[in-house]
């Protein structure tokens, strides 16, 4: 029987970044795009972590610390789609 990754990008990771996030981040990196984030997974981590990304100038709520855990679980496995 396959292993069956226990964290998807489309279940799991998608739904955490808003339409906001996917919107401003777009000339830098594709949120909406399991390559790109993969692609951008390490820098993006730690900016959730450390609260700079959403800037809290743009009123979204910082990550809570199970999101990013999540985001971490799904970018070790390898990125799941
Ligand atoms: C590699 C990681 C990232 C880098 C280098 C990065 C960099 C930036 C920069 C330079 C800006 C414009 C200046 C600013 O408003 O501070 C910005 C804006 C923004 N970023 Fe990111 N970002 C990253 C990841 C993310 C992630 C993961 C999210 C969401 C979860 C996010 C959400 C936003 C939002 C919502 C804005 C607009 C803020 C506003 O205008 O009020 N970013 N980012």
């Amino acid at each position: 029987m396959p292993d069956v990754p226990d964290v998807s990008f489309a279940r799991d990771i998608l739904p955490m970044f808003t339409s906001v996030d996917v919107a401003h981040m777009r000339n830098m990196m594709d949120l909406s795009n399991r390559e790109s984030v993969f692609a951008h997974a390490s820098a993006i981590y730690a900016a959730v972590l450390n609260g700079s990304m959403p800037p809290p100038s743009s009123g979204e709520a910082r990550w809570s610390a199970e999101m990013c855990a999540t985001f971490k679980r799904w970018a070790d496995s390898g990125g799941p789609p």
